[in-house]
């Protein structure tokens, strides 16, 4: 794990000495430029904030010229930017320095944490890049570099995950070199470990890197918070002819691929036989010859990963000709009842098999 750690560190510090994006607070010694652009980069992609940034420093050189700023003029240049609560607690807190600290930005992490609108996160970054504190920023690139290096699982919205990652921050900060540490992870996290598409192939940090060498960096970081799940309803037709059933083999790059099923009709919200009745899919596939009282089954239900899996069963009935038509274009396979239990059904088709609900004599 040392080895690890020491691995980690190490590379990184390479990687950064010849990777990093010029910008204009990078080298910058001034705690309140820090901690302006800082402010502004909060929830904020650099090309967005720079422009903000520059202009804010120009109009507002000194964290007293920003305090004695009236407040609607700060909040004017703040326009575009979004989250507004960050302009009216930087002009708040630009007074509180300005006017109770005689305009000197306090020089300690715990200082630093006390000022409105500054978080861990803010704090540290401004400990470390205007006075080489040894604090470690931990923010959601780095919570994203570090599960996926090493391959961490606990969900980063919990308490409990907060605690572990921040440990492990510190514990991998380069004492000597805080400063570029920082800003080195933040920098790595935005252009090589990105969330998606990450240049993994290229990295620095792959051969020791449990996330790339697990195939789990698509999956990592990890939340508790659950994902919505996408909803599907699936319609499938029991089309009965003597003793055998349609099938068809499900061959979209989709979930079950290669996998069978009765012909199916899927919509995207929960739709009842007379709306049913009424899609294109079932025109064509059981035309006008519905039953008056349908059989209908109860409905299923399957959770995926990311979906949501409703099914429904209808058994219907077809006029010659129409079947002849979907044999041919849909390649339907006629499958005798006993022959069922031969082919690969997803869990939920199976369930219904089992329950045999219907009065369907499928077996
Ligand atoms: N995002 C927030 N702070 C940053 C910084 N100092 N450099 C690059 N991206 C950032």
């Amino acid at each position: 794990m040392e080895n690890t750690k020491h691995f980690f560190t190490k590379n990184l510090m390479a990687w950064f000495a010849t990777n990093h994006r010029p910008m204009p607070w990078k080298g910058e010694k001034n705690p309140y430029l820090i901690w302006l652009s800082e402010i502004i980069l909060q929830q904020t992609r650099v090309e967005q904030g720079l422009p903000y940034f520059l202009k804010f420093k120009e109009n507002y050189p000194t964290v007293t010229d920003l305090a004695n700023a009236p407040e609607d003029e700060v909040m004017r240049m703040w326009q575009g930017l979004g989250y507004y609560s960050r302009a009216r607690n930087l002009h708040f807190t630009a007074k509180h320095i300005a006017y109770d600290l005689n305009g000197v930005f306090p020089k300690t992490y715990v200082e630093i944490l006390k000022l409105k609108g500054v978080g861990t996160y803010t704090a540290a970054a401004i400990a470390s890049f205007a006075y080489d504190l040894p604090n470690a920023v931990v923010d959601g690139n780095v919570y994203r570099v570090l599960a996926r290096y090493f391959g961490i699982e606990t969900p980063i919205d919990s308490t409990i995950g907060k605690k572990e990652f921040t440990k492990l921050a510190y514990e991998l900060l380069d004492n000597k070199r805080p400063a570029d540490y920082n800003q080195a992870i933040m920098d790595f996290g935005a252009t090589q470990c990105k969330p998606k598409k990450p240049n993994c192939i290229n990295c620095p940090l792959n051969q020791k890197c449990i996330g790339f060498n697990t195939q789990k960096i698509d999956t990592l970081p990890s939340k508790t918070k659950k994902i919505k799940k996408r909803e599907r309803f699936f319609h499938y037709l029991l089309i009965n002819k003597e003793n055998s059933v349609y099938l068809q083999k499900r061959v979209e790059k989709d979930i079950w691929q290669n996998l069978y099923q009765f012909p199916m009709l899927e919509t995207d919200k929960m739709t009842d036989f007379i709306e049913l009745q009424q899609q294109d899919f079932w025109q064509k596939t059981v035309g006008e010859l519905t039953l008056n009282q349908p059989i209908i089954s109860k409905t299923y239900k399957q959770i995926l990963t990311h979906q949501k899996i409703w099914a429904t069963f209808y058994e219907v009935k077809i006029t010659s000709k129409l079947e002849n038509e979907l044999v041919r274009k849909e390649g339907y396979v006629l499958v005798p009842k006993i022959d069922l239990n031969k082919f690969g059904f997803p869990k939920i088709i199976d369930l219904f098999l089992k329950e045999k609900t219907l009065s369907l004599k499928l077996f």
